[in-house]
């Protein structure tokens, strides 16, 4: 087996990892008193996308597994970025998913495929997943094709690493201008969450002066803006994004020197 890389503890974003102790506090104290209502379901998401990609480090998807067992529960693993995982630890995804007993992955997102997500699970757990798409509308006829830029996606994932090498620029880019703040030890695979503490800017005007620019930025709540790398963007592109932002902020600063 590859030698795990990268992890992360739990509590470096506050929501990252849900500690054990509080998974306990879920249940009940006696599961035999009707008044409360049973847990039924462990959702793990890796990577955590709201905590800027971070990965959850093996050592505690081993100690949630347990716990899971232990309680009878199931574990569902939300991998829509599990790639993006398993390239930043140095792993095989199979060494991530391991431990859940049931997997989704999205094909699209950093895989680049245009769309498609695939679920992965026991035979009786995937019949109950094909009942549900078909009654949510999602059954899909000739999926062929857009299966075929799956198996794409799915072969060519190892350019992750350049997704990642990219992000890393970006943070790093970012984090050396004055009015940016950047968590760099979050950075870890291929979203960068940063802040403008410049302020003179709200991340309103700041989203709008650089999306004039070319460069598309979103919020995600609370002021923090989010960039993405994936297979449009190169590094070339990553350094004009840096450019722009300087650009912003030190044109500001000269207009109110005037
Ligand atoms: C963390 C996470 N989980 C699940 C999903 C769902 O993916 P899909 O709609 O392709 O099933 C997404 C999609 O944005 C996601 O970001």
């Amino acid at each position: 087996m590859q030698r795990e890389r990268t992890g992360v503890v739990p509590g470096r974003c506050r929501s990252t990892a849900i500690a054990l102790a509080d998974l306990e506090a879920g249940f009940p104290p006696d599961p035999e008193d009707p008044q409360f209502a049973l847990p039924s379901l462990i959702c793990l998401e890796n990577t955590q996308s709201r905590c800027g990609g971070v990965v959850l480090s093996l050592d505690y998807l081993r100690q949630v597994r347990q716990f899971a067992t232990e309680h009878n529960i199931s574990l569902h693993l939300d991998g829509a970025r599990l790639f993006n995982a398993s390239v930043a630890m140095g792993v095989p995804a199979v060494e991530i998913a391991r431990y859940a007993d049931s997997v989704q992955f999205c094909l699209s997102k950093g895989l680049g495929a245009p769309v498609g997500s695939v679920v992965a699970g026991t035979t009786g757990f995937i019949r109950g997943v094909r009942r549900v798409r078909k009654m949510l509308g999602g059954g899909m006829r000739q999926a062929g094709v857009l299966a075929a830029a799956g198996l794409v996606a799915l072969e060519e994932h190892p350019r992750l690493a350049e997704d990642h090498a990219n992000a890393r620029r970006l943070a790093e880019g970012l984090a050396g201008i004055e009015g940016i703040s950047v968590d760099l030890a979050a950075v870890v695979t291929n979203i960068v969450f940063f802040r403008v503490t410049d302020e003179r800017w709200t991340w309103q005007t700041f989203v709008a002066a650089a999306a004039e620019r070319g460069l598309a930025i979103a919020e995600l709540g609370h002021g923090r803006l989010r960039a993405v790398t994936h297979s449009g963007v190169t590094s070339a592109d990553v350094d004009r994004a840096v450019e722009i932002v300087n650009e912003i902020l030190r044109r500001q600063a000269a207009l109110l020197r005037r």
